[in-house]
């Protein structure tokens, strides 16, 4: 090299890998306003996902099933194990909850229909039962929150299961938000709250403090219920093991786990981003707990977090949950960020794709707001037709990757379905790197 190459000046502007221009722009956010940053949706960033792992497929070993002559059942019931009255489902995907407050009376009605016309179940949500969302939703479970805002014991007796909620995915050990903006007339009622306030839901019930009162909790919701429906123990995905084999223990009927890319109406960003499990790390965990505690089948998991297409729902069943649950899929199935709002998403200071100000009540596509104009832009009746239908191609999308590797039913797929595209990936689902017979931490692996 000559002394005249060092003179050469570089002429390509390097940015930081560690201060990005995002991670700038919100340090310079953050010092104009002196508050943290408030959005829904779940985390953004790329963690391990479903997308890491691929199907094999039948070959000589196994066969296929024809998808034009061969049934692929999908059938699911879930609360075999204590309820008098478990729920039949027609298909393993429900609708997570979602509560009346972030989500217009709209669009809880519109989740109804869809979940009803497609077979599944519909959730309440921090707030409480709208009559609407009752009437319109076939099966319907009742979250018990930590909140305690909207609950009704004449709604529990209406619901057809119950769902105590003692964390989410997007902020496990966090509770929820719901600014004045949407805090109307009606949602304020419900919540017994003044209108126009800020409302904070609690992190934690006020009348327990761990696993025992969880279990008198359940024994109460079942007396108040004649054991009639099942009770649902709903977790955030942070130690999965240890919470579902208490969850079982407390005599819960069906463990929903919510992984960190799990949605939500509204927290801090750095909750949502910084906190949590993914949800592909969750579920071997939960499952060795239900197998260790020989109730694997007979207490249902549902798992949820980033659930958006059929692929994903047969490889959450393939690795042991009994169903999935959807939120954000559902919202944008109903028509949250659709490119025909990109205008109004623009003067919003976002974009289609990106918009997730979920707390300000100002969505253009009338789902998460309580502006009646806003919300009378979504019509029930064609958003649950819209549900509807991507339910519909979900499960034959499950069906046909189910079929291809030779099961007739979608609860047959199994981890020897399976491989990962990363170690990662390997590691958290427990299942061999592709082309390999191994996987870190495999038994006898010596890691
Ligand atoms: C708008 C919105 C509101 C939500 N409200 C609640 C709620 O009231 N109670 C609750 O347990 N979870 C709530 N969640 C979380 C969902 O029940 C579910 O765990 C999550 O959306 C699943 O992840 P996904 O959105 O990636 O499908 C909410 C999620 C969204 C997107």
């Amino acid at each position: 090299m000559s002394d005249q190459d060092h003179k050469i000046p570089r002429t390509v502007p390097i940015q930081s890998a560690t201060f990005s221009n995002p991670i700038n722009a919100e340090i310079r956010r953050a010092a104009a306003t002196g508050i943290y940053d408030i959005r829904g949706g779940g985390a953004k960033r790329r963690v391990p996902h479903f997308d890491d792992l691929l199907f094999l497929g039948a070959s000589v070993s196994r066969y296929p099933l024809e998808g034009y002559r061969e049934r692929c059942d999908t059938s699911v019931t879930l609360g075999t194990r204590f309820a008098k009255n478990p729920i039949k489902l027609d298909i393993p995907i429900t609708i997570a909850g979602m509560s009346f407050g972030a989500l217009s009376a709209q669009a809880k009605e519109a989740l109804g229909r869809g979940a009803s016309a497609a077979g599944t179940s519909t959730t309440t949500g921090d707030g409480g039962m709208t009559p609407e969302e009752r009437g319109h939703s076939s099966k319907l479970v009742y979250q018990y929150l930590p909140s305690r805002y909207g609950m009704n014991p004449d709604d529990l007796r209406k619901a057809d299961a119950i769902e105590i909620v003692v964390g989410q995915g997007a902020k496990p050990g966090g509770g929820g938000m719901l600014l004045g903006q949407k805090i109307s007339d009606r949602v304020a009622e419900m919540r017994t709250l003044p209108k126009g306030i800020d409302q904070r839901s609690a992190c934690r019930h006020p009348d327990w403090t761990g696993p025992d009162d969880l279990e008198i909790k359940i024994l109460e919701l079942r007396e108040i219920t004649g054991w009639r429906v099942p009770i649902y123990v709903k977790v955030g995905g942070t130690r999965p093991y240890f919470d579902t084999a208490l969850a079982v223990k407390a005599g819960a009927d069906v463990v929903v786990l919510d992984g960190m890319q799990g949605g939500t109406a509204a927290t801090q960003d750095v909750f949502i981003e910084h906190v949590g499990l993914p949800t592909l790390a969750c579920i071997r965990p939960a499952v060795r707990a239900l197998q260790d505690l020989g109730l694997h089948r007979e207490v249902q998991l549902v798992v949820s977090g980033g659930i958006r297409t059929g692929a994903d729902v047969a490889k959450a069943l393939a690795l042991g949950a009994d169903a999935v649950a959807i939120g954000t899929a559902a919202l944008v199935a109903l028509g949250d960020n659709d490119p025909k709002w990109e205008a109004e998403y623009q003067k919003l200071g976002t974009t289609t794709g990106a918009y997730d100000d979920w707390h300000e009540g100002l969505d253009p596509a009338g789902i998460t707001t309580q502006d009646p104009e806003l919300a009378k832009r979504l019509d029930p009746v064609e958003g649950g037709r819209r549900l509807r239908n991507y339910l519909k191609v979900m499960t034959l999308e499950a069906q046909t990757i189910a079929r291809a590797c030779g099961h007739n039913h979608l609860h047959n797929l199994e981890p020897e379905d399976l491989c990962a595209l990363t170690m990662e990936a390997a590691a958290m689902a427990q299942v061999p790197l592709a082309g390999t017979d191994w996987y870190p931490g495999k038994p006898g692996s010596g890691y």
